[in-house]
């Protein structure tokens, strides 16, 4: 109990960076929360519209359950869904995805996005099919799962990293462990590498920063799955487990949670109530969100495009997995994630997410399902376009239940 005492009397300005944009869940959060987000009612700090014909329930759930049992600063866990319904407008893809809803801006300077990641041995994703995971509109970064779109092969247990069009960095998924990631994202450099560790263990730096097309409008990390039909069509459901997520400015925190390092003595109740404790000290002095209606199509095809030509030697790269150094221990105490000071008054525009296919693999070998995909993209930006310019958003439907 005395380090939560400790954590709950450290002042925000202890973190490592400053944390611009907070995704984590005090113990009062619900899953109706997330409808309550809309074009015309952009709360923070989730936008939610990506996502199947069925009610939200089915595709987001929160509870201490599923969170890494590690990390004190979430008093919940999310767990986001894919099953035979989550094909969003009508695509090929099953998705679900949240967003950042922030006034934050997202897309500048050296940032770390933070995030914990598990699977279990009910709902497992099904590894015949490539799944897009934590991805930016363009690409740049994003995690993979399964058998990538083009691979020979009928299954592929690996989740790896991407980045500048290759996998930097892999690993075979276990379900049940709790994999925890913080892009590294210079985008003034126009570099990223990754920190990763497992369950309670602190961030260590896997891969050392590469060049890459980092770019974000604020508006278009897309923490969720998108799961494309390269290994048929299979109506199982996939649950996959969310914590900690985050973006700060520079320096990293590696601790994850409470900082407690590798000794993860706290039980899970001690852990949601420090959680709970220290999120409701959370202060946000957001302004009220601009809603601009300024759909950024154009540029999502280009860059969409751009991946396609600059990826060629994707696949034949032999996935690096660099064996993180062993932290020792850890004796200066870091508070992570609780309190989000929002302190940027950039305003993002809503931008019209079109998920990209154009992956590595699908640059090196082509297959039909890829230009179907594109054609959805395309579809479902122009139905968005069209309802927009009518006066509603293509995804401001009716609420749901
Ligand atoms: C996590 O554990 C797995 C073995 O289960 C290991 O292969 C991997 O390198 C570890 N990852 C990190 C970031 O420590
Ligand atoms: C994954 O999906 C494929 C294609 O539908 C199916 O043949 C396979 O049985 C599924 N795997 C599991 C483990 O459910
Ligand atoms: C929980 O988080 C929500 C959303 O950030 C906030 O409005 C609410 O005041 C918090 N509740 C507690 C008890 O901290
Ligand atoms: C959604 O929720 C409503 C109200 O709870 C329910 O009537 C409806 O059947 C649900 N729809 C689905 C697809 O589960």
């Amino acid at each position: 109990m005395k380090s939560f005492v400790s954590l709950l009397a450290f002042p925000a300005s202890s973190l490592a960076g400053t944390v611009l944009w907070s995704g984590i869940f005090n113990s009062s959060a619900t899953v109706a929360d997330f409808d309550d987000w809309s074009w015309s009612n952009q709360i923070e700090p989730w936008q939610w519209y990506i996502y199947g014909t069925g009610n939200t329930s089915e595709y987001l759930g929160l509870s201490t359950d599923f969170k890494n049992p590690a990390d004190t600063s979430d008093a919940q866990g999310l767990r986001i869904s894919i099953d035979g319904t989550s094909f969003w407008e009508g695509q090929t893809m099953e998705r679900s995805e949240l967003i950042p809803q922030t006034t934050a801006d997202l897309g500048s300077g050296h940032l770390y996005y933070h995030f914990s990641l598990s699977t279990k041995t009910t709902n497992a994703p099904n590894a015949s099919f490539e799944h897009q995971i934590a991805f930016f509109e363009s690409h740049f970064t994003e995690l993979q799962y399964g058998l990538a779109s083009g691979a020979s092969g009928s299954s592929d247990n690996t989740l790896r990293w991407n980045a500048g069009g290759e996998t930097q960095w892999s690993v075979q998924l276990e379900a049940g462990n709790w994999y925890n990631f913080a892009y590294d994202i210079d985008f003034d450099a126009q570099t990223v590498g990754l920190w990763a560790s497992n369950g309670s263990d602190p961030l260590t730096e896997v891969v050392s920063p590469v060049s890459a097309s980092a770019s974000s409008n604020s508006a278009d990390w897309h923490v969720g799955e998108l799961r494309l039909p390269n290994g048929g069509s299979n109506d199982a459901a996939e649950d996959w487990y969310w914590s900690g997520i985050y973006i700060e400015e520079a320096p990293i925190t590696k601790e994850i949670g409470s900082g407690s390092s590798s000794s993860s003595s706290s039980s899970s109740a001690d852990a949601s109530s420090a959680a709970s404790s220290v999120s409701s000290t959370s202060s946000s002095t957001s302004a009220l969100p601009e809603s601009t209606a300024e759909a950024s199509s154009t540029s999502t095809t280009a860059s969409a495009a751009t991946t396609v030509t600059s990826t060629t030697a994707a696949v034949q790269t032999t996935a690096a997995t660099v064996a993180p150094s062993v932290a020792s221990s850890v004796t200066t105490s870091s508070v992570s994630t609780a309190a989000a000071a929002v302190t940027s008054a950039v305003a993002p525009s809503a931008t019209i997410e079109v998920a990209s296919t154009a992956t590595a693999s699908a640059a090196v070998l082509p297959t039909p399902t890829t230009a179907t995909e594109v054609l959805d993209d395309i579809r479902a930006l122009f139905s968005a376009l069209i309802s927009r310019s009518s006066g509603n958003h293509a995804r401001d439907f009716a609420r749901r239940g």
